[in-house]
């Protein structure tokens, strides 16, 4: 997707791809922060949990959305923790966006739940983690699930998404790579 003026932290979302480039590592960066800015300001969401920081891009684009929002991101890559911070604090965001570095597994059972909203872009999705997520959001809160097209445990994780009952889901690209749904 053509990035554009209207993405503030653009800068960012190319640091990263130079980032990934010269490392071989896993972070690319999602392809719409405007569109995560947007989902976290209609929601009027005041905590957002991010699984998969990476170098900050999409923590930086909720906390624009949400002004009044707190973000908890979580990234294992301490390269990775090292530059988001510094690109968190360069952007001023440092009070708002906490950065906790660990396994994903590791660090959820120590959050609070009652997030508005939940971003799973942490590589192929797992069922385990999106159990865990569903009881972290409110009832009402709204999970972006990037990824789902990887095949393997994400098929199991669409499944789950649009099974009618503990979500209301709707896939918002032609390829079926991001979903959002509501926790019923
Ligand atoms: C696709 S990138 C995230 C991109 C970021 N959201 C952005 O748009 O710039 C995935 C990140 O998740 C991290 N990651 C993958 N699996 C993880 C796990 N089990 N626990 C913690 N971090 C993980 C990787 O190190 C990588 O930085």
């Amino acid at each position: 997707m053509a990035r554009t003026s209207s993405d503030p932290y653009a800068k960012v979302h190319a640091a990263t791809l130079k980032h990934r480039a010269q490392h071989g590592c896993g972070a690319w960066p999602y392809g719409n922060g405007p569109l995560l800015s947007t989902i976290a300001a209609a929601s009027g969401a005041k905590r957002i949990l991010e699984l998969g920081c990476a170098l900050g891009y999409t923590s930086l684009s909720f906390a624009h959305g949400a002004p009044k929002a707190r973000i908890d991101t979580i990234e294992r890559d301490p390269e990775h923790v090292r530059l988001a911070r510094e690109n968190i604090a360069a952007a001023g965001m440092d009070k708002r966006i906490a950065v906790h570095e660990g396994d994903f597994a590791k660090v959820l059972p120590a959050l609070e739940a009652g997030y508005d909203v939940a971003f799973f872009d942490g590589h192929t999705p797992v069922p385990a983690l999106h159990k865990a997520l569903h009881g972290l959001l409110r009832t009402g809160g709204v999970l972006i699930t990037a990824n789902l097209n990887h095949g393997g445990t994400a098929d199991a994780v669409h499944a789950a998404l649009f099974d009618g009952k503990t979500w209301q889901s709707a896939l918002i690209d032609e390829d079926g790579e991001t979903a959002i749904s509501v926790k019923l």
